[in-house]
């Protein structure tokens, strides 16, 4: 359907209230309800923020008023054409759809990200079994570029933390693992960092799957934190750190939510 909608600035957010009931108009009695929308020949999908009181609206981030041509924050009389998505109308697609569960399937969604932990030491099996999942993960052309570093010194750990705030666990972790990229093996950068980041994943999900918990460190190129690694751990001038993990025994509890996003999903085409 066309309707006429008002761009406008409200708080800290540039929103367009609906000029009719969607719940009504779509006929969705309850639930999220996502849509289609065109606006000057640009194409979006949103989820309806309800307002209270059968007013629903559409936020507006500023890359899409950007891309719709919208200089201010403001913008009247605006032609919306409104469809709802029809990833919505598939009943097995629901925010909380039938899935099958299994303990991999288990670890994947409860993993979270641990970063408070006890001083209990880690053992050496617990180590080997992380370090295989790492080794396992899958990599462009089967290159393997994967190497890890491991340490379980509090003083090398504590060392690299330097001025970056976001990996003060490494005070309190039992041990942490640098997960380094050899770019002679694999000289394309996004395939290094790809192939990295599944061996990262594969060790924060052995991590979890074992009792113990863990976090993903980003190691920025460049940054006083990679220079730290670089430097404390002696990696040849080839070698990338590309993350680190920290991880021991959780002296946190965490439960996921349920992340099965509709808005993220799209079928056959964008
Ligand atoms: C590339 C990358 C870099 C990250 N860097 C940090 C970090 O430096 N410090 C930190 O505490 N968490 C870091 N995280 C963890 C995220 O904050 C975390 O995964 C996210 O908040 C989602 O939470 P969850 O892991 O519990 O699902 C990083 C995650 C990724 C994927």
């Amino acid at each position: 359907m066309n309707c006429t909608v008002d761009i406008k600035k409200e708080g800290n957010k540039v929103l367009a209230y609906l000029p009719f009931d969607p719940r009504t108009e779509f006929n969705i009695p309850k639930g999220s309800i996502y849509v289609k929308c065109v606006i000057e020949n640009v194409q979006f999908k949103s989820k309806l923020m309800s307002r209270g009181s059968g007013r629903y609206c559409i936020f507006f981030s500023k890359q899409l008023l950007k891309d719709i041509g919208i200089d201010g924050e403001e913008k009247l009389n605006v032609n919306l054409n409104i469809e709802l998505d029809t990833i919505a109308d598939i009943p097995q697609l629901t925010e909380s759809p039938e899935m099958i569960n299994n303990e991999v399937l288990n670890a994947i969604s409860q993993r979270a990200s641990i970063r408070k932990f006890t001083d209990k030491d880690i053992d050496q099996i617990q180590l080997n079994t992380i370090l295989n999942a790492g080794l396992c993960a899958p990599s462009a052309m089967n290159k393997r570029p994967f190497h890890f570093v491991v340490t379980k010194d509090r003083e090398k750990m504590v060392s690299i933390i330097g001025d970056n705030p976001y990996v003060k666990m490494l005070r309190s972790a039992a041990a942490c693992i640098i997960v380094c990229g050899d770019k002679v093996v694999q000289g394309i950068p996004e395939w290094l960092l790809a192939d990295c980041s599944a061996a990262t994943q594969n060790i924060l999900l052995a991590i979890h799957s074992i009792g113990l918990g863990g976090v993903w460190c980003g190691v920025k190129q460049g940054s006083n934190f990679y220079k730290g690694i670089v430097k404390e751990f002696n990696l040849p001038k080839h070698i990338r750190p590309i993350s680190l993990v920290a991880f021991g025994y959780p002296a946190e509890e965490k439960q996921q939510p349920n992340r099965f996003e509709l808005g993220k999903i799209h079928l056959e085409s964008w």
